[in-house]
C-alpha cells in the first residue's frame, strides 16, 4: 500500500531522511519511531505530496509520489493528521468539518453522514456546534482525526496524534486507531510514545535519519535479546545450574530464585530444560518466556547510531 524506496530528503546542508526503504501493507498499523528531529514528520510530509523528495521513490497505491498528476489522487485516498492541528479556531467543529469535506468535494449527503458518524463516535457530537477555540486540546486533536477521514480515506497518516494528550484522551485516539484498523484503513502512525506503538502496531519501523530497525514488536525485542526462558524455582541450587551447564545452555540468576536461559527454540527446548532442572531437585514454580522491552531495544538502536 505504501513502498519506500531510497527516499532520502534534504534541507540544504541537513540531510532529514536517508535512504529510507520500507513498505507498509494493506490494513497494516505501521509505526514509525524515532527522536526529536528522526526525520518523521518530513517522511510523512513527502508521502502526502506536501513537500518534494530530494532523491529515491516511493508509491502510495499504485500511484507515483512526486508525479503531479498522481499526487491529486494521492490525496484524495489518503487523510492526514498533521503534528499541529490547524483547525478553524473561530468556526464551530462542525463547520470546520463541512467545509475540508467540501474542500474534497465530497457530496452534500457524504458529508452530513461522515460527520455525523464520526462526531459521535468520538462523543463530540453534542459540541458540534461550538466555536472550536473553545475545545480542549484533546477535543481539538480528536476533530483534527475526524477532519482527516471526512473523505473516507483508505489510508491514514498520523503525526504524534497523542503528544499532550491526558492518558484518558490518549486511550480514546489508540481506541479510534483501532477502530480504524478494523475498517481495514491502513495506518501509518508517527511516535515517539513506545508503549503505544507496541500497543497498537503491527509492524514498527524504527527511524533516526536512516531506518535503523523494522519488524513486529515481537521480532524487534527478540533480534536485541534473543529469546530466553525464565524459570522460576523455589530455591536456585549448585544442582540445578549444574543440570542446565550440562545441557550446554547460558542463563543468569536473577532476583535469588529465577533461572534466565539463553534459547534458541524454546518450543523444542524448554522440555529438556524443565526435565533437567527436576531431575536435580529443583521444585519449579513458573515458566516463562522473557523479552527484551520495546524500550531496550529503542534505546539500544538509536544510542548505536549516535
Ligand atoms: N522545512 C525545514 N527546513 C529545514 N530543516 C528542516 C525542515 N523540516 C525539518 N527539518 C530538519 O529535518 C530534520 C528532521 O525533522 P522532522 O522530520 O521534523 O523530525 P521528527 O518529526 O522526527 O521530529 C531535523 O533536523 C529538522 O530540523
Ligand atoms: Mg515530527
Amino acid at each position: 500500500m505504501i513502498e519506500t524506496s531510497n527516499l532520502t530528503r534534504k534541507f540544504g546542508d541537513v540531510t532529514a531522511v536517508e535512504d529510507l526503504t520500507l513498505h507498509v501493507g494493506e490494513g497494516e498499523v505501521f509505526g514509525f519511531l524515532g527522536p526529536n528531529g528522526a526525520g518523521k514528520t518530513t517522511t510523512i510530509r513527502m508521502l502526502a505530496c506536501l513537500i518534494s523528495k530530494t532523491s529515491g521513490e516511493a508509491r502510495i497505491a499504485d500511484y507515483e509520489v512526486g508525479n503531479s498528476a498522481d499526487c491529486q489522487k494521492i490525496r484524495k485516498i489518503i487523510g492526514l493528521v498533521p503534528d499541529n492541528v490547524g483547525l478553524y479556531e473561530d468556526l464551530s467543529a462542525y463547520r470546520n468539518l463541512d467545509f475540508y469535506g467540501r474542500l474534497y468535494e465530497c457530496s452534500d449527503a457524504q458529508r452530513r453522514e461522515q460527520i455525523e458518524y464520526f462526531l459521535k463516535m468520538l462523543e463530540l457530537w453534542d459540541v458540534r456546534d461550538r466555536p472550536v477555540r473553545t475545545f480542549s486540546k484533546g477535543m481539538k486533536q480528536k476533530l483534527a482525526i475526524v477532519r482527516a477521514l471526512i473523505h473516507d480515506p483508505q489510508i491514514l497518516f498520523l503525526d504524534e496524534p497523542t503528544a499532550n494528550l491526558d492518558p484518558e484522551f490518549q486511550k480514546t485516539v489508540r481506541d479510534f486507531i483501532l477502530e480504524l484498523k478494523h475498517e481495514k484503513r491502513t495506518i501509518f502512525l508517527n511516535t515517539h510514545n513506545l508503549d503505544e506503538a507496541q500497543r497498537i502496531c503491527d509492524r514498527i519501523g524504527i527511524l533516526n535519519t536512516k531506518l535503523v530497525a523494522e519488524g513486529t514488536p515481537e521480532q524487534l525485542m527478540e533480534s536485541l535479546e534473543g529469546r530466553k526462558t525464565q524459570v522460576q524455582l523455589q530455591q536456585v541450587t549448585p544442582a540445578v545450574t549444574g543440570a542446565v551447564e550440562r545441557l550446554g545452555l547460558l542463563y543468569v540468576v536473577s532476583s535469588g530464585n529465577r533461572l534466565v536461559i539463553d534459547v534458541s527454540d524454546p518450543e523444542k527446548e524448554n522440555p529438556g530444560i524443565m526435565e533437567a532442572i527436576v531431575a536435580a531437585g529443583g521444585h519449579i514454580q513458573f515458566i516463562t518466556e522473557k523479552h527484551a522491552t520495546l524500550e531496550e531495544v529503542y534505546l539500544k538502536l538509536v544510542r548505536d547510531e549516535q
